[in-house]
């Protein structure tokens, strides 16, 4: 059935410009699939008269946008947020790697899961590339938990076979045959996709490398994730491990493991010939602000990404990262960006940091057009926002002089409390 919601309403056209009705209407039906896609949007005024048919639902004062895309977070790491540590690799190994222990075993995995989709769910996020651990198990649970849920998410087993303690450790032969058993299960099911995730170069062996850019050749329209350049001892340790590359990232593209719908973490400590690489490669990276400050990791170089145009796109990365609010990472990646000690630094607009937690993540995953945004043809996967969720968003809000100044309100003094309602895109 169609049906159509009235309030200001945020989209974004084909370049990234926002565009904002303040008095809008989004109308969405069912396609031939009966899964529920915008077919309509904008004025309200020039919008409603095509729509004699239906009764919008009245939201006054709310703001309908696209529902938030996370690119990089591990949903077995949502019980270790605020984990301190002397940074990444003492942080993997008193906490991230116990903690994923734990996911060997169904039970848990199946808790965790909803625990994971309801807080994304709570924060406004409504499709995210997520890490499992090495243990099928894991990537089953949430799997089952996203389908029973109708959300579009992307998922994968772990491969680390090496440099892990027992417990996550997986055996070269099996994780690769696991993985390709994982893809056929799940891959394209609903709106379900499979991520092809080595851990990061330093955990694989070149034999498990190898066998992911196989994987990720053959079955070309799968997704692929790791970690890349995130800390100084990691790209010490990925440099003495692999010599014969020509840089950390270098590593995953001389293993196949660069390529449309390939998505790194971090990419921090980068020279130019890397970012061309990314670039040449149509690889996006998942900049993960909140997880680089928290772990003392350093500062994305936005400049260089705009300058040599590679895709990119914001991330919470928890439990690195030390919120699941996007509002959260929109602020953090503003801070990273004026950062200008050790790279230049700029100052992301508002809306430009909204795009990248929208319709630019979507672009970066390779689904623009499919979500992130709210122009006819996408899937109907939206947030009705509340800008006067508290006492000072809604005096900020209410003397806002322009859309900038709306949405910059929102991002530095927005939360949970902020997403009155996260409406997924059903079917039938
Ligand atoms: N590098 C390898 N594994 C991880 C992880 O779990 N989190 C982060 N932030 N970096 C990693
Ligand atoms: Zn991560």
């Amino acid at each position: 059935m169609k049906k159509a919601y009235r309030a200001s309403l945020l989209r974004f056209d084909d370049a990234g410009r926002p565009l904002f009705d303040t008095d809008g209407l989004l109308v969405v039906a069912p396609d031939a699939q009966g899964r529920e896609r915008v077919v309509d949007a904008g004025s309200h005024g020039a919008v409603q008269p095509r729509h004699p048919d239906v009764e919008p639902e009245r939201l006054p004062g709310r703001i309908l946008t696209p529902g938030f895309v996370d690119m990089h977070i591990h949903f077995p790491q949502t019980d270790i947020i605020g984990a301190p540590a002397d940074g990444l690799l003492p942080w993997l190994e008193n906490y991230t790697f116990p903690a994923e222990t734990r996911f060997a075993e169904a039970a848990h995995s199946a808790e965790v899961a909803e625990v994971f989709l309801d807080e994304l769910l709570r924060h406004g996020v409504t499709t995210s590339l997520t890490f499992a651990t090495s243990h099928p198990a894991s990537v089953n649970a949430l799997f089952s938990a996203a389908r029973h849920r109708q959300m579009r998410l992307i998922t994968g087993k772990v491969l680390q076979d090496r440099h892990s303690p027992d417990g996550v450790r997986d055996d070269t032969e099996r994780s690769l045959a696991d993985t390709e058993d994982l893809i056929r299960r799940w891959h394209g099911v609903d709106r379900l996709g499979y991520a092809i995730t080595p851990r990061f170069a330093p955990t694989s062996t070149e034999a498990q490398l190898r066998g992911a850019g196989e994987l990720a050749a053959r079955y070309a329209d799968t997704w692929i994730q790791s970690h890349v350049a995130e800390n100084k001892d990691e790209v010490k340790w990925a440099r003495e491990l692999f010599p014969a590359s020509r840089s950390y990232l270098g590593v995953y593209d001389d293993f196949g493991l660069m390529r449309e719908r390939a998505v790194y973490a971090h990419c921090i400590h980068f020279d130019d010939d890397d970012r061309h690489l990314m670039r040449a490669t149509r690889t996006a990276a998942a900049v993960s602000p909140t997880s680089n400050l928290f772990l003392g990791s350093g500062f994305f170089d936005f400049e260089g990404a705009q300058r040599v145009d590679y895709l990119h796109g914001l991330a919470s990365d928890v439990g690195g990262g030390t919120s699941f609010s996007p509002f959260h990472t929109m602020l953090a990646a503003y801070y990273a960006g004026r950062e200008g000690q050790t790279k230049p630094g700029l100052s992301l607009a508002p809306s430009r940091l909204w795009w990248l937690h929208t319709a630019g993540a979507a672009q970066a995953l390779g689904l623009s057009g499919t979500i992130g945004n709210l122009q006819p043809g996408c899937e109907a996967d939206f947030l009705v926002l509340d800008p006067a969720a508290t006492p000072l968003l809604a005096r900020k809000s209410a003397n806002a002089a322009s859309l900038e100044e709306l949405l910059f309100a929102l991002i530095v003094l927005g939360d949970d409390r902020v997403i009155e309602r996260t409406v997924i895109a059903r079917a039938g």
